[in-house]
């Protein structure tokens, strides 16, 4: 997730598009750079690392006389986060500079197509290839927007651009498919962004583009077109209410909120470009050099940790592979005893988990492989790791991680079907089921996450005076009793354990009482039967129970809580946002500062 401004009027255009970058760092600050024309010449700066860097570049006197440019500030999806591979990207020729948030699939497709006309490139981005293929057009069409339409009809994937020229100095063209982008209308200027708050100081005049257009401004006019067909298209415009520290959120009350409703996104994003719907493939580029192992050894922290439990049901059911599961802060201190064939799989959100990467030290010194499951391009896990695959969940702000597991389990359950399919222990059958299921997953999760949140409410406002909870799972939903029991802890400060619902009987159970209520992940599934037993043994003691289930359970509790149902495993999907919702709703109604909870960091770089 990137963030792009463009900026076309009266004002000096580089403080204009600087302020507008700041406002948008939160969708992404690993690199940052402007463009604009002056003088009939395109002047670019560029710089790695935070806004910062890039400011202290813009020192030359003409920078304050460009009225119109665009910049971006960058979340690497393709490509170190260096200077070479920072927005802007130019076309060969310098005549055209263009900034872009989201994948296109195809390019290394396109890349070599244009390599074959000629086209040399400088970075390893996906984005220079989009501004040279709109080049590639310019010179056949001799119109900027017919070349945009040109190339857009060859790309795959998501993208939300805007582009400006040399030889059209103040005019912006600016396109989107799957990637957000708004037009901001102002007084004798226009903007466009990923995000209401880059320009929200300047005007709450709106139009928000939708996917397959094409909106071509200058400073005082402004037209939106269909990408594929050129013509024309009528928008209205809308005045937004907010202020600018809610429209960071989305106009969600908090990061973590605008997290959970992420996951929808998330799921897109993560399987863009890594499953064939025709072929039931599964297309992991990054280990395509890495056999599958004979065994896994994970090692995580926190929620990383039981996304890594939750791998383990998963890769012994489909991929036959024996898996083990630490936590980093143990595993670093005890002996090593390396495995002929073993792999090491570590999983971070932030890459800079301190445990994680003295444990991953620890195995390199061994000489054994790891490979890095990690949400930031460029973070230490991620380069430390000998192999790596990126989540591509964003920016994840909420100290609380949500986002980030909901991408982790795809990349997992990817991760599983790639090595079950190498060792061709992968039938056709149910390739397609899982590749269908997750086709539809994003919809029916984006339909039911509103009535999901109101369901959390409730139950949460009921719940919230409790000293104490049991989360309870079998099977792939142990790991998310763990999970959303560190949920309701961290943010909501209420205690919570995780625990396996079969080893309730073995003491823990001891702890039931009215007050101490249990909220058990009980899907009708094969082993609902034996949960349900273990409900009984709750209620005998006179516990309450949530049950977070789906219909036809037929559980007699306290709350049923239903979830929609999709295929095997994915299940998961709808049970993980239910528990964030549950821990979420439970600490908003609590008063407690939900994005940055007492005593916790975003991301534990000390041990
Ligand atoms: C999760 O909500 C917590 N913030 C924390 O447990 C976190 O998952 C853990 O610190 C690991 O972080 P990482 O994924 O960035 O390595």
């Amino acid at each position: 997730m990137c963030g792009i401004i463009a900026y076309s009027g009266h004002r000096p255009a580089v403080p204009v598009l600087v302020q507008g970058l700041k406002s948008l760092e939160y969708r992404g600050y690993d690199s940052a750079g402007l463009a604009f024309v002056h003088m009939e010449k395109l002047h670019l700066f560029r710089a790695s690392g935070k806004l910062e860097a890039l400011e202290a570049k813009l020192d030359s006197g003409h920078v304050l006389h460009a009225t119109s440019g665009i910049g971006h500030t960058r979340w690497a999806t393709h490509g170190l986060p260096n200077e070479v591979n920072a927005h802007p990207h130019l076309d060969v020729h310098a005549h055209l500079a263009l900034v872009h948030n989201g994948i296109i699939e195809n390019f290394q497709d396109l890349k070599n197509m244009l390599s074959g006309c000629g086209c040399s490139f400088r970075s390893e981005t996906d984005t220079e290839v989009l501004v040279c293929l709109i080049s590639h057009g310019l010179n056949q069409t001799g119109s900027i927007r017919e070349a945009i339409s040109w190339a857009l009809n060859l790309i795959e994937g998501s993208y939300a651009f805007a582009l400006i020229s040399k030889d059209h100095p103040g005019t912006i063209w600016a396109a989107r498919q799957a990637s957000p982008l708004i037009f901001g209308q102002g007084t004798g200027e226009n903007f466009v962004a990923s995000d209401i708050p880059a320009f929200l100081p300047f005007t709450k005049d709106v139009v928000f583009l939708e996917d397959n257009e094409l909106v071509e401004m200058n400073s005082s006019q402004w037209t939106v077109f269909n990408a594929s067909t050129l013509a024309p298209v009528s928008k209205s415009i809308q005045t937004v209410a907010w202020d600018v520290q809610a429209a960071r959120k989305g106009g969600y009350k908090h990061f973590m909120l605008k997290e959970i409703f992420e996951q929808p996104k998330v799921i897109r994003d993560c399987l863009s470009g890594r499953i064939d719907r025709k072929t039931g493939n599964i297309h992991l580029p990054e280990i395509e050099n890495l056999p599958a192992p004979g065994r896994l050894h994970i090692i995580a922290c926190g929620t990383s940790y039981h996304a890594g439990l939750w791998a383990k049901y998963l890769m012994e059911d489909m991929a036959r592979i024996p898996v083990d599961v630490e936590i980093a802060s143990e595993f670093r201190y005890k002996p090593l005893v390396p495995e002929q064939d073993k792999v090491y799989l570590t999983i971070s959100q932030s890459g800079e988990t301190a445990d994680t990467l003295a444990a991953i030290a620890l195995v390199k010194k061994h000489g054994m492989p790891v490979l890095g499951l990690c949400n930031v391009v460029g973070s230490s896990i991620a380069r430390e790791s000998d192999h790596v695959i990126f989540t591509q969940a964003g920016p994840e702000i909420s100290v609380a991680s949500t986002k980030a597991m909901c991408s982790q389990l795809v990349l997992i359950f990817l991760l599983s079907l790639y090595w079950a399919a190498r060792k061709g222990l992968l039938d056709r059958q149910t390739a397609e089921k899982a590749i269908a299921a997750f086709e539809t997953l994003p919809g029916i999760l984006e339909r039911s996450l509103p009535l999901m949140r109101e369901t959390a409410a409730s139950i949460g406002r009921k719940y919230s005076s409790s000293r104490s909870f049991f989360f309870l799972g079998r099977g792939i939903y142990f790991p998310l009793a763990l999970e959303g029991a560190l949920k309701l802890k961290e943010i909501s400060y209420i205690h919570a354990e995780g625990y396996a619902a079969g080893e309730l009987k073995h003491g823990p159970i001891a702890l039931i009482d009215p007050d101490f209520p249990t909220l058990a992940i009980a899907p009708p599934d094969h082993l609902l039967g034996k949960v349900k037993s273990n409900l009984k043994e709750i209620q005998a003691r006179k516990g309450r129970i949530i049950a977070l289930t789906q219909e036809g359970s037929g559980l007699e509790v306290d709350d049923t809580w239903n979830v929609p149902r999709t295929w095997g495993y994915l299940n998961s999907f709808f049970m993980l946002p239910a528990l964030q919702l549950f821990a979420y709703e439970t600490a908003v109604y609590l008063g407690k500062d939900v994005d940055q909870p007492r005593n916790l960091a975003k991301s534990v770089t000390v041990e």
